[in-house]
Parts: structure tokens; sequence; C-alpha cells
């Protein structure tokens, strides 16, 4: 197979090394990568899997002949150069929000809705992580019972907000009574939950919760979905926690649910409460897979159902879901 060059920008940061490292898990074929991080970081060195990448920084022409440029920066990097990578023909996979909800810009999780791939215009956005692991559960509930409500409450971990997220919740757990000075969080997060991630708008919901809303519609190509969130941050390091109530339009045996979701690629059905066994942010951590449990009929509608699922964050939640995009990508059509 042709090898690519690949340029990724972040690669200092939690998920850039990620998706370095799973390039080189998953056998990608990689001919040169091209470290990229902020000028703070050039000639600093990352070590990954035992390769020492040399940090560069952006500047006009760092993207000539690449074929894939994962961007995980942050929004306005992305909206400042991933525009010039896809000038140079890279295909450019944004883990930022910059582009998610651009009608010319298709949102992916290859499980959930692989075919919009090829309607790219030079930029595929990897959906944020949260929306990531609740479509992979909520596409083969959709095809089989149709889903006409949705209601989700996360419990998002401190690595959600990169390495800064996870160096105040290190300190904080040795610092009983402070917060970390620079933070990520507006509150302490050790021994404590936030209901407020990312900004406030004035109806009341954060930026968090209308990307899920708005990122779930759009992979589901449900525009009509009744979907409602509330995100919370917890003192987790990886992992996110999601507890979902589904309404279906069709009647169901939980059966029937358990199997839809079992033989559904990329989900792993771990149920069995008797015995103390359900997902957990503690355990999916380098994992793979988005993690179902607690599934149960909800007694109170007509259809519906509650359910608890965990992923990692930083893997399906980001990385691995970015590189399977350009793993689809090279298999075409
Ligand atoms: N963490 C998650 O769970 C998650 C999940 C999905 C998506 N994302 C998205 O992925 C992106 C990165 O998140 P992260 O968790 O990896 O953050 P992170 O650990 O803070 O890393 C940020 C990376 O961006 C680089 N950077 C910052 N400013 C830059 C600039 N002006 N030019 C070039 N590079 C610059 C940093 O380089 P230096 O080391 O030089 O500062 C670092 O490599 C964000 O857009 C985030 O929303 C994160």
């Amino acid at each position: 197979m042709r090898l690519q060059d690949i340029a990724v920008v972040g690669a200092s940061g939690l998920v850039g090394r990620k998706i370095i490292q799973t390039l080189q898990e998953r056998n990608f074929p990689v001919g040169k990568i091209i470290a990229i991080a902020s000028e703070n970081s050039v000639g600093k060195e990352v070590n990954i899997g035992g390769h020492r990448y040399k940090l560069h920084k952006l500047e006009d022409g760092i993207f000539k002949n690449v074929e894939f440029a994962f961007f995980s920066a942050g929004a306005s990097v992305s909206h400042n150069w991933a525009p010039e990578a896809a000038a140079e023909k890279a295909v450019v996979i944004d883990n930022s929000s910059a582009f998610r909800m651009d009608d010319n810009v298709p949102l992916v999780v290859p499980e959930v809705n692989r075919s919009d791939i090829f309607r790219h215009k030079g930029i595929i956005s990897n959906p944020n992580c949260s929306t990531i692991q609740l479509v992979m559960v909520l596409k083969p509930l959709d095809d089989a019972f149709r889903i006409k409500r949705v209601v989700v409450s996360t419990y998002q971990s401190a690595s959600g907000a990169g390495y800064k997220g996870l160096t105040a919740l290190d300190y904080e757990i040795r610092n009983p009574d402070t917060k970390h000075e620079h933070s990520p969080f507006p509150h302490r997060l050790a021994h404590n939950a936030i209901p407020h991630i990312d900004i406030f708008f004035e109806d009341g919901y954060t930026k968090e919760e209308l990307k899920i809303i708005n990122e779930s519609r759009k992979i589901l190509n449900r525009k009509d979905l009744n979907i409602t969130a509330t995100c919370v941050r917890i003192p987790s390091h990886t992992g996110h926690g999601e507890a979902v109530n589904i309404e279906f339009d069709r009647k169901f045996n939980l059966s029937d649910v358990r199997d839809v979701l079992s033989s559904f690629r990329g989900i792993k059905v771990l149920d069995d409460p008797s015995n103390h066994i359900y997902p957990m942010p503690i355990n999916v951590k380098d994992k793979d897979e988005v993690f179902v449990g607690r599934i149960r009929s909800d007694q109170s509608v007509k259809n519906g159902i509650n359910l608890w699922i965990t992923a990692d964050n930083i893997r399906k939640g980001a990385a691995l879901n970015a590189v399977q995009i350009a793993e689809e990508y090279i298999k075409g059509k």
C-alpha cells in the first residue's frame, strides 16, 4: 500500500500524541510524520512508541505533499490553518469544533455514517467526544426501533480538557483546599462535580450541551430528533460516562435491545449487575470499544429505556475515530 505523509497539528497534546500512537498501533501506512505544536514547543521532541518526533510550528508551506492533516490544537488553530492544509490538497481531519456544523463539512463516526466521508471538500470533522460515544449507541437503536426522544446526562473526565485538566486534577487531589491556579475548570474539580462545560448561552445551556444535541442530529441525519443534554465534569482521569434515557416510536423487548447493541461493530455490552458488572470509566482507558450497560425499561413512559455508556474520550472519543476516518478514506467508496 502506498505510504501516506501525515501532519499532526497538536502533536504534543493528549489527542495529538494518541493519534500518532494509534497510527503506529494500527499499522497505518505512514510515510513521514510532521509533528506540529505551538511556537513554544519548537525544537522540543515528543517520544511516542519508541519513536522521537521533532516538533515544528505552523508556517506557510508546512502542508506541502501532506496527504492527511490531523488537527487537534483547538478551534482557532483549525479555523486559521485547516483551509491552508486543504488548499495544499491534504485531507484535513479536524478534532476541533471549528467546522463541525458547516453544511459543506462531513461530521463522521465511521460505524454510523461512513459514506458521508466521501462528500468532503477538503475537511472532515471529528465529532465531540461525548457525541461519538452517544451516536454509536443511538444509531443501531434508531434503525431498529426509531428513536422519538433522548435525554442524556454526561459525567466527563478531566482529560476532556487536555493536559491542563489532568494537571489541575492531580494537583488538587494532593492539595485538598486549593484550586490549581491554571485550572481550565471554573471551580475546584477534585472531590466535586461541576455542571458547566464550555461557555453558557442566554438560554441556560452550555456550548458542550449544544454540541451533543446538534452534532447527534447531523450524524444520525435526524434533524427532527428530540434530544436534550446536561453536561457535568467529574474528577475522573479518562473516560466519559453518559446516563441516557431513550423513548422509541416502536415497541421493543429488552433482549432485542441487547442483541441490536451487541451486534453493532464497536460496541460491547457489559451488563450483569448482579455480579457488579457494568461499564466504568476506570476500565475503558485505551480500549477501542464503546461500552454499554445498565440496560433497563423506563416504566414511566410507553416505549422507553435507560442505559449507561462509557468510552475512552481520548481514544474512540477523538484519536481512534480520526484515524478510522483516514483508514476508511483510503479504502474508498
Ligand atoms: N481531550 C479530549 O477528550 C478531546 C476529545 C475530542 C476532541 N478534543 C479536541 O482536540 C483538541 C486538542 O485537545 P487536547 O486534549 O489534546 O489538548 P491539549 O492536551 O491541551 O493539547 C493541545 C495541543 O495543541 C497545541 N497548540 C496549542 N496552540 C497551538 C498553536 N497556536 N499552534 C499549534 N499548536 C498549538 C499544543 O502545543 P504545545 O504543547 O506547544 O502547547 C498541544 O500540542 C481540542 O480542539 C479539543 O477540543 C479533545
